[in-house]
């Protein structure tokens, strides 16, 4: 199959993810194109692993596909690492996330795992999150008391996303024009209302190291505190 050049770069910083494999561990996979790029990319190192802990029943399905154990997470009490990408970057490492719906597990997976390596192409990068709409996982009663109040408080924009559940039976409500300036504000205060299950701001859980391909190589960006 013949990739666009944007696939090519997830393809290329999905390969480069490998060399982040911690032998004999358990790793944490995440959701998306880019992730669908690394579970392919995984079929070569499948054996070095001990198994996965998977994001979403999508990833599931094709990590069972190249024979990687899935385990629940109840059963694993620690995860190497944790790969995933994400649908903004910023210069800390802070993410937006969701754009596939898998949001919820990912944040779980990402905080149970020792480092999150965070693999995207060049266009993921921003200077500030929000330009893409943020995604929140609500509880399917609380819907439009909830998108009332994010219209009221933040002047925000939710967007139903029609005819979507989650895997964990809720809606997403993807939110335009909120302002993300300060991750760690929004983030928590989405946290504080009830019915919301999750947010797609990933400051809490922000990546220690982000692989970035553009059309020449994979830039490794560390967090400072890593
Ligand atoms: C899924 C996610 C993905 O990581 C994010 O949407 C990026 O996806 P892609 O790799 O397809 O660009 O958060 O919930």
């Amino acid at each position: 199959m013949q990739l666009n050049k944007q696939d090519k770069l997830k393809q290329k910083v999905a390969i480069k993810a490998l060399d982040y494999i911690v032998p004999n561990s358990y790793i944490g996979v995440g959701t998306g194109s880019t992730v669908n790029f690394f579970i392919d990319a995984l079929a070569s190192r499948k054996n070095d692993i001990l198994g996965a802990i998977s994001s979403s029943e999508e990833s599931t399905k094709r990590l069972k596909n190249i024979d990687v154990d899935v385990f629940d997470m109840n059963e694993i009490d620690a995860i190497s690492v944790y790969f995933d990408g994400a649908d903004e970057v910023d210069e800390n490492l802070s993410l937006t996330k969701g754009g596939g719906g898998a949001l919820m597990r990912e944040k779980i997976v990402a905080a149970l795992a020792d480092k999150f390596v965070c693999i995207v192409d060049k266009s993921k990068l921003v200077t500030h999150l929000g330009g893409f709409p943020i995604p929140i996982e609500v509880v399917p009663m609380a819907r439009s008391a909830i998108a009332r109040y994010l219209v009221k408080k933040y002047q925000a924009e939710p967007v139903y996303r029609s005819g979507y559940k989650t895997d964990n039976g809720n809606v997403i409500l993807d939110v335009h024009c909120l302002d993300v300036s300060n991750p760690e504000q929004v983030e928590r205060e989405l946290n504080q209302i009830p019915g919301l299950v999750c947010n797609g701001v990933f400051y809490q859980q922000s990546a220690d190291i982000v692989l970035i391909a553009d059309e020449n190589t994979v830039v490794v960006k560390e967090h400072q505190n890593f």
